[in-house]
C-alpha cells in the first residue's frame, strides 16, 4: 500500500516542510489547528486527532484540495488508555514514517483548590503532561528511524505564573520540565524536544473572546497585562511551533520558548 507521501508526490512545492510527516494532537480548532494549516501549506503531510469528528470534518472541508490529501484525521480522545499510542502508530503508517511530533491538546478540569476534585487534578495532568509524554513515548522509535526529529510541547504562560486552576499551572510546569529531561534522553538519537508557552490567546468562540463580546470593560482590564495591550494570535504560536520543527532550529533543544506578547497575569482573576 503506498503511503501518502508518496501519493501526494512529496515536493514540488517549495515548502519548508516538503515531504516531512508530522503528527499533531488537537488538530481541529484553536492553537492545533493553526500549526496544522500551517505545515500543510508548507507542503507537509500531517496526522492529526481530536474528540470530535464534526470539528475534524469542518476542518477537512475547508482546506485547498491540494492540502487536504495530505491530511489524516483520527477521532479520540488522547486521555485514554492506548488512544495516542495508536494514533501515532497508524498515522507512521499512512504518512511512512514520523519526522516531527506536537503535543497541542490540553485544557483544564475542575475550578480552585476547594472545589476541585481528585479527579480533577488526574484529568488535567492526563490531557496535558501525560498525554505529551504519551506522545514522545510513541513517536519517538518512528523518529529515531527517520533519523532523528522534533518534537514541540505545548505549555502554558501558566506553567511559570501563578494563577487559579493550580492543577493546570502544574501540569504545564510538568511538560516543561519534561521536555529538559526528555531533550536530554533523546538527544543522542538526533531528536529535538522543546516546550511553546502561550499567553492568553484570542480565539474565536473562546473564553477571551467571548469575554470582549459580553464584558468589554473586563477585557479592556484584562488587556492591561500585555505590554502592547494585543492577547496573543495563535498563529504567532504556530511561527514558532514550526520554527521548532524546522530546520532552522537545529541548535535548540531542551528549551521553553514563551509567546506572550510579554503578558505579566495569566489570567484577570488572579491572586
Ligand atoms: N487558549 C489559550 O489562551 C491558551 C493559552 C496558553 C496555553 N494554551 C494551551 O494551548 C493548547 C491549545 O489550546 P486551545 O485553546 O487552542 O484549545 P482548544 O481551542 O480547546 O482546542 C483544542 C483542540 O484539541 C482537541 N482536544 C481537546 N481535548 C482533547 C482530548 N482530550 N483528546 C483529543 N483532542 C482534544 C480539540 O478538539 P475536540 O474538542 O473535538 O476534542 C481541539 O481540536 C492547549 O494545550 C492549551 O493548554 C492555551
Amino acid at each position: 500500500m503506498s503511503t501518502i507521501r508518496e501519493t501526494s508526490a512529496a515536493g514540488g512545492r517549495g515548502g519548508r516542510f516538503d515531504g516531512r510527516r508530522m503528527v499533531v494532537t488537537g488538530g481541529s480548532r484553536g492553537l492545533g489547528e493553526q500549526v496544522v494549516r500551517l505545515l500543510l501549506s508548507e507542503g507537509a503531510c500531517v496526522a492529526t486527532c481530536g474528540r470530535t469528528a464534526d470539528h475534524l470534518d469542518v476542518l477537512r472541508d475547508a482546506l485547498a484540495p491540494s492540502d487536504r490529501h495530505r491530511l489524516v484525521t483520527r477521532v479520540l480522545d488522547v486521555v485514554e488508555a492506548g488512544a495516542v499510542e495508536t494514533f501515532v502508530a497508524e498515522a507512521a503508517e499512512e504518512l511512512g514514517g514520523l519526522d516531527g511530533a506536537v503535543a497541542s491538546a490540553g485544557g483544564a478540569r475542575g475550578r480552585g483548590l476547594g472545589e476541585a476534585t481528585h479527579q480533577d487534578w488526574l484529568a488535567t495532568w492526563e490531557m496535558n503532561a501525560g498525554h505529551a509524554a504519551r506522545l514522545v513515548g510513541a513517536a519517538a522509535p518512528h523518529l529515531r528511524a527517520a533519523g532523528g526529529g522534533s518534537v514541540v510541547v505545548v505549555s502554558s504562560i501558566s506553567g511559570s505564573r501563578p494563577g487559579p486552576q493550580a492543577q493546570y499551572g502544574s501540569a504545564k510546569a510538568a511538560q516543561i520540565h519534561m521536555v529538559s529531561s526528555l531533550a536530554r534522553e533523546l538527544g543522542a538519537d538526533g531528536i529535538r524536544v522543546n516546550a511553546v508557552s502561550p499567553g492568553s490567546m484570542l480565539i474565536r468562540g473562546k473564553r477571551w473572546d467571548r469575554i470582549r463580546e459580553e464584558d468589554p470593560a473586563a477585557f479592556d482590564r484584562f488587556r492591561d497585562e500585555f505590554p502592547g495591550r494585543q492577547l496573543v494570535e495563535p498563529r504567532e504560536v504556530a511561527d514558532v511551533i514550526a520554527f521548532l520543527l524546522s530546520a532552522e532550529s537545529r541548535g535548540v533543544t531542551g528549551a521553553n520558548i514563551p509567546v506572550d506578547r510579554g503578558q505579566n497575569a495569566p489570567t484577570p482573576d488572579g491572586y
